[in-house]
Parts: structure tokens; sequence; C-alpha cells
């Protein structure tokens, strides 16, 4: 690597060196002309962004550059409490103000598509909380855009990274189970109080919190060749804190099943009248939520697989199921930008992957459109797989 390289040309590079690219991380971040940070600016100061701000601004690669909320006091308040230099009530004045490197996008969920696709045309790399737009073929374009331009987009949910995703994705792939028949997944809680974007068209359970397990099952068993599912709305009418009394419009509730090929089912439920003594929070969850049988064994993850502490394995006529992979290591659900932002440096491909992002958004949409229609949806996407060996 030439050492007259520039800090922009090199994060550029990192973005032309996409899927399977992988260099000695010591070479890069060795390399003397290069500030060893990726500049950040964040968009969306609400709720999550009090998970992400803390994991961000501790990360060595990082550098938070900017704020950015359309409640303009959401972005002071943030700016001030994390030492963020910058701060802005829209998207253009931040695009054309302090410069960064890349967009972690923190806002509602229908505003996604639009602000990513503003940031990548404005050559910025892109985290993007789920879902990374707001149709599959809105993400596939803006994934084929940061191709174009060499940047890098890549959307949530992190839960691949998990250790027990790894353990649960090895015992698969060495055949511990035997042959895969079947899994279970579900993931609820009666709905965010705070905000009416989760209720709005292009909000709802699936993307918010199905998203979660969709990923799990299909990174564990395999992109999903077809769905059949059934939606509804079980309630009509919520109050929540930024606009009172509001009609429901997105699924609250959801049952999808998916063929990932070879006969192997799986099924995943969510929605948001779910009573759970752990709540949005999840803690204390101590009940497995995810659950995979095989002809020989079967596993069970304990607790949510965005913050999971154990598998259970029974693979023994005799013994009873054992405990496995309960060290959670470095792992929480909020680490994805971070994680990200390291590997612009490093040069390693991270296991997050924007086109398993998308064949999930996918999923989602084929759930909404078998609803309508009654029939079996087909899809077309697919993603690098396994995910872990
Ligand atoms: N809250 C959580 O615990 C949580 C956890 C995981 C993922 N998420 C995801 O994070 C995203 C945000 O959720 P939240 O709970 O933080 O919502 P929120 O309503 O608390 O925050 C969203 C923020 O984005 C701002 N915003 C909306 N449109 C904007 C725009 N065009 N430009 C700038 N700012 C804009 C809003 O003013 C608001 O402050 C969603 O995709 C959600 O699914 C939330």
């Amino acid at each position: 690597m030439a050492t007259s390289f520039s800090r922009s040309a090199f994060i550029k590079q990192m973005g032309v060196l996409s899927a399977g690219a992988v260099l000695s991380p010591n070479a890069i971040l060795n390399t003397k002309n290069i500030e060893n940070r990726i500049r950040v600016a964040v968009i969306g100061c609400g709720s999550v962004s009090n998970m992400y701000l803390p994991h961000l601004s501790k990360s060595p690669y990082v550098e938070l550059i900017s704020a950015c909320d359309i409640k303009p006091e959401r972005a002071a308040a943030q700016a001030k409490k994390y030492n963020i230099p910058n701060q802005y009530g829209h998207i253009d004045q931040m695009l054309t103000g302090a410069p960064f490197d890349m967009m972690v996008n923190l806002t509602n969920m229908q505003e996604h598509g639009r602000l990513n696709k503003q940031a990548l045309l404005a050559g910025k790399h892109v985290w993007s909380e789920k879902p990374m737009a707001n149709t599959y073929a809105e993400g596939k374009s803006l994934l084929d855009l940061a191709r174009q331009k060499n940047l890098r987009i890549w959307g949530a949910p992190a839960v691949v990274n998990s250790p027990q995703f790894a353990f649960m994705s090895r015992s698969i792939q060495e055949g511990k189970l035997g042959k895969i028949a079947a899994a279970h997944a579900h993931y609820g809680h009666t709905g965010p109080s705070w905000s009416a974007f989760f209720y709005e068209k292009g909000g709802g359970s699936l993307p918010d919190l199905g998203v979660y397990n969709l990923a799990t099952l299909s990174g564990l068993l395999g992109p999903v060749k077809s769905v059949v599912a059934m939606t509804s709305i079980i309630n009509k009418e919520r109050v929540v804190d930024d606009k009172g009394k509001i009609a429901v419009e997105a699924e609250d509730n959801a049952m999808v099943i998916m063929d990932h090929g070879n006969g192997v089912l799986s099924h995943v439920q969510c929605g948001f009248n779910y009573f759970d003594p752990y709540g949005h929070e999840g803690k204390g969850q101590e009940r497995p939520t995810i659950s995979i049988w095989g002809s020989t064994g079967n596993m069970a993850l304990v607790g949510y697989d965005w913050a999971p502490f154990a598998v259970e394995l029974a693979n023994s006529w005799t013994e009873p199921p054992k405990r496995f992979a309960t060290d959670t290591g470095t792992y929480v659900w909020e680490q994805g930008a971070t994680i990200v932002a390291e590997s612009l440096l490093s040069g390693k491909e991270p296991l997050i992957n924007a086109e398993h992002a998308l064949h999930v958004l996918e999923i989602i949409e084929a759930a909404r459109a078998s609803q309508e229609t009654g029939k079996r949806m087909i899809l077309k996407s697919s993603f690098p797989w396994p995910v872990v060996v």
C-alpha cells in the first residue's frame, strides 16, 4: 500500500474491497499516513441512540463528528452528552457540514431508504438500523449504488455476531443435530410507547421485532426459498408519546413459515401484543426463544437472539441436555455500527452482510404479500452462507 495514500482515498479503497476481501489488519492499521479512526455522523437521536452512542464513543476506531435530528434539541442533548462537536437539524446541513466518512442512521424506519440514499450520493458509507430501506427493491438499489460508488452499506441487526449464534451455526454445520428438519423463533412485547412510526405504514412488528429472528434462522439454516405467512392487527388504536391516540396501520401480530430448501422448514412469530415480564429490555429472559430440531439432536438458544447467554444442546438418549456458549464475550446487539467502522479500517470483512439484511427485508415483504394474496411467495434474493463455520 502506498505510503502517501490519503485518508479519504484509503477509506474509499476499503469500499472497493467489498465482500470476501480480507487484508491483514496489522498491515492496514500500521499504515503511517492514516489517522486510524472512521469519522461518524449519527442521524436520529432518539431512544436507540442512547445505546449506540455509548458504544461508538468508546471505540478507538471511531471519531464522533456530528449528531443530527429533525428535533434539534435531541441532537443538541446527545452532542453535549457525548462530546460531539457538530449538531444539525437536517440531513442536508449535516452532509454539507463537517466532513465525515460514515453515516449511522437511527431514524424512524420509514425514513431509512431516503436518508441512506442521500448519504451514499454524498459519498458516505452507511450503517442503517433496520430495515435498510422500505422495500427490497429500494434496498437492492441502495446496495447497487453503494457498489457503483465504491462505498459500503450495512443494515442491522447484528445477531450473527454473538458467540451463541456461532456455536449454533458450527453445531449445525458439523452435523451435531443430524439432519435438520425444523426450527422455531419468537420475539414480542407490548410495543414501543414513545413513537407512532412503529405502528404506521412502513412500520410493524416484522421489521421492528421479527427481523432479529428472521436474520437468526436464515443465518443458521440458509437463504429462504419461499414463504407463507399470516399477519393481523390485534390492537386497532394506540396512545403514543409523540402523537397521542393513533390508528394502527401496520401488522402488530405475525406468523411466518419459511422453506430453506432440502425440506428444512422454520417458523417465526412476533408481535406488539405479547405480555412478557422481560419486556422490551429483555433482562432476565431465561427461557429459550429459538429452537432447532434435527434427527439426532436439538438445540435451544437461551434468552433473546439479540442478547443471548447460552445454548442448550440435547443429543443423547441417556444424558440430560447440556449448556454451552455461556460466555457472551464482547457481543452486544448495539455493536453493529462500531464493528463495521472497525472493518472499514482493518479491511476484515464483518459477519454482518448487506445481502443478508436485504434477504430478510425480502422475507418481510413476502410475508405481507402472502397475507394479502393467501399465496406462497417465492423469493429471489440470497446471501453468502453459511455465515459462521
Ligand atoms: N429503541 C430501541 O430500543 C431500538 C432497538 C433496536 C433498534 N431500534 C431501531 O432504531 C430506529 C429508531 O428507533 P427509536 O426507538 O430510537 O425511535 P425514536 O422515535 O426514539 O427516535 C427516532 C429519532 O429519529 C428522528 N428522525 C426522524 N426522521 C428524521 C429525519 N428525516 N432526519 C433526522 N432525524 C429524524 C426523530 O426525531 C427521533 O428523534 C428504528 O429503526 C428502530 O426499529 C430501536
